[in-house]
């Protein structure tokens, strides 16, 4: 365990926070209203905890809210890093490395993401099958050992995605499942980039999500990832975002997601 790590759960350990947790959930940008589900909540700003990320971008929290929902002990993050923020993709990897030590296997990833579909419009949600990451940046440039190779064959996991396509079905939120396009922002994609991105087979597209997915699965963490598609990806179908229209959309979106994710818990 990373002396970074250790000096983390020793902090949450100070604010009451210690495992066993069943499931990590980090909330992306204006998800923050899911942690509205946690029950008997205790939170810690990040500015408390050593290796958690600093700083705040718009539209997003930056503490940990640890508590049940149903009879799951989840550990939340509201609000994450970005690697746009630092130059840094592995930004989130003490975070989510301190997961491991707090009995997590499973995390839940959630984000803002635009659509190249005209039939997955902004306010749908959309579960992640797989990613395209051809940025030339990966938070495991620099590990010197064989655990950087990570595979990333079964990186979202298929019993997971059946399970949370369940819970949509039961709960009446509709979930399409597509491929995200990483790109590492912070400006948004050209109409060019985005008519490349879904003539290589993507879907969404989102500056969030990817690193976290490949700092996870290199620790063994099941990991599943859903997508709140705030905007048609630039230049498709009038798409124009903006972080304003991500940030309000994300607003009214999020109670889908909130709607799913109680499901899912509860099972
Ligand atoms: N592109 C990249 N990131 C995003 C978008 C987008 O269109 N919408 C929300 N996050």
């Amino acid at each position: 365990m990373s002396q970074e790590v250790k000096a983390a759960l020793l902090a949450l350990k100070e604010w009451g926070i210690e495992g066993p947790f069943d499931y990590g959930l980090v909330l992306g940008t204006g998800l923050g209203p899911v942690a509205d589900l946690v029950h008997d909540p205790l939170i810690v700003p990040y500015a408390h905890i050593p290796g958690f990320p600093k700083g705040q971008v718009s539209g997003h929290s930056a503490r940990v809210i640890a508590g049940t929902i149903g009879k799951a002990r989840v550990f939340v993050m509201q609000g994450r890093a970005h690697y746009y923020e630092h130059g840094d993709a592995a930004i989130m990897r003490t975070p989510i490395e301190t997961m491991a030590p707090l009995g997590i296997k499973t995390l839940i990833l959630t984000n803002a993401a635009g659509s190249l579909l005209e039939e997955v419009p902004p306010g749908s949600l959309s579960l992640l099958a797989d990613h395209i990451n051809l940025s030339g940046v990966n938070p495991l440039i620099g590990v010197s050992d064989d655990s950087r190779f990570v595979p990333m064959v079964y990186a979202y996991d298929p019993a997971l995605r059946t399970s949370l396509k369940q819970a949509a079905l039961a709960s009446g939120v509709a979930l399409n499942e597509g491929v995200y396009h990483w790109f590492p922002g912070p400006s948004f994609e050209t109409p060019a980039e985005i008519r490349a991105s879904k003539m290589l087979g993507a879907t969404l597209v989102g500056m969030s999500t990817v690193p976290e997915v490949i700092l996870a699965r290199r620790i063994g963490l099941r990991v599943a990832a859903i997508s709140m598609v705030t905007n048609y990806g630039a230049g498709l179908f009038g798409g124009a975002p903006s972080h304003s229209e991500t940030k309000s959309v994300a607003a009214e979106a999020g109670e889908k997601m909130k709607t799913l994710l109680a499901a899912w818990f509860s099972n």
